[in-house]
């Protein structure tokens, strides 16, 4: 069997797009160039963890994992935001799980307990103890910003700002004009698939929508679907098409449609007076969880959300048929690399150039 670095090394970043094959099958099916991926690109990458608006109040908390790197975010009684490993410094048990309010966190092993700000406050039963300071024990911090309606941590001790990486799409969509949403609803779908097969969906610029989504592709004007490519985002925007009929489809397209992907995994829709997100974690080489968050602006009715969110449900549903469908293909032996579209698919050639980049690096 060939090395991951072997296997990494297949895609070749000089080739253009009209000229590049796609990466291996082996990209998608192996778990140690899922390692790679973790270690490279997924825990240097900023991820929306949480929403802002669930820690709200002075004491509240939200704890989570994110690929094996278990957070909590805190808001202490001044109201300032803080995020930390959610790991005792003492035999690193969870320190705490769920969210809430606290006024301290106890660590539920052996009682360590730490201020809302990270410090130690108390480890019980250390008398004999030697050369310890109890500052140099607080909770290990973690890069932290926010974007949106969300909090975003970032695993790498000195990232790149998220507020520069999403300029191009604050330009487009100032996030302050996403603060009059309001947050409905949160639904994950659990995917037989490699996290990218269901990126690289996304980023095909529209190629599957008439065949794969027709209801969908009647509300869209497709021949104007436009794809930039602005590292690390992709934008691709889409005017409303001709047809009345059906669904939601033509309210909620009314304006256009941006769906903007932030590399390498996290998905932005906004349409009418909708915005949905799409969060894509990996959960092993041939799985993936893939989590909405839907935001509708004030003066939607009940009737059109509903209509909303089950014509999204439905077009998530194709893409899982689809997505599936391409896992299954990949551990085909009739099967190791294909090609681009070359006017549609440059924002997957672009996510495949950034990643063997980041890989081969
Ligand atoms: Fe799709």
């Amino acid at each position: 069997m060939s090395t991951v670095a072997q296997e990494i090394a297949r895609f070749d970043l000089n080739l253009p797009l009209e000229s590049s094959p796609t990466p291996p099958s082996s990209w998608y099916l192996r778990e140690d160039v899922l390692e790679c991926e973790k270690e490279r690109l997924l825990l240097g990458h900023w991820q929306p963890v949480a929403r802002r608006q669930q820690l709200q109040h002075a004491g509240s908390f939200v704890s989570g994992c994110f690929m094996e790197q278990p957070y909590v975010i805190t808001r202490d009684q001044e109201g300032q935001l803080r995020a930390f490993y959610n790991v005792c410094r003492h035999h690193a048990a969870l320190v705490t799980s769920g969210e809430g309010c606290a006024a301290h966190l106890t660590c539920p092993y052996h009682g360590w307990t730490y201020y809302l700000d990270g410090r130690l406050r108390k480890a019980p039963r250390l008398g004999a103890v030697k050369e310890f300071q109890r500052e140099q024990y607080g909770l290990k911090p973690i890069q932290m910003e926010l974007w949106g309606p969300w909090v975003w941590l970032n695993f790498s001790p000195s990232p790149n700002p998220l507020s520069a990486q999403l300029a191009p799409l604050s330009q487009r969509v100032p996030p302050e004009s996403l603060d009059s949403l309001r947050y409905q609803y949160t639904r994950s779908y659990e995917l037989n698939c490699n996290w990218k097969v269901y990126v690289d969906n996304y980023l095909d610029g529209g190629y599957h929508v008439e065949v794969a989504h027709q209801a969908l592709a009647a509300q869209l004007d497709l021949d104007n679907y436009q794809t930039q490519v602005m590292a690390p985002l992709v934008l691709q925007t889409c005017d409303a098409g001709g047809s009345q009929q059906g669904d939601d489809f033509a309210e909620r397209l009314a304006g256009g449609a941006v769906y903007a992907w932030l590399y390498p995994n996290w998905m932005f829709n906004r349409y009418g007076p909708v915005l949905d997100t799409n969060w894509v974690v990996p959960i092993s080489a041939e799985r993936c969880l893939t989590v909405f968050e839907y935001y509708f602006a004030a003066g939607c009715d009940e009737d059109f959300i509903r209509r909303s969110l089950e014509a999204s449900h439905r077009v998530q549903l194709e893409d899982v048929e689809i997505c599936e469908s391409v896992q299954r293909g990949l551990r085909s032996r009739g099967y190791d690399v294909g090609r681009y579209a070359p006017s549609l698919e440059m924002g997957e050639y672009a996510f495949h150039h950034w990643l063997a980049r980041d890989l081969q690096s």
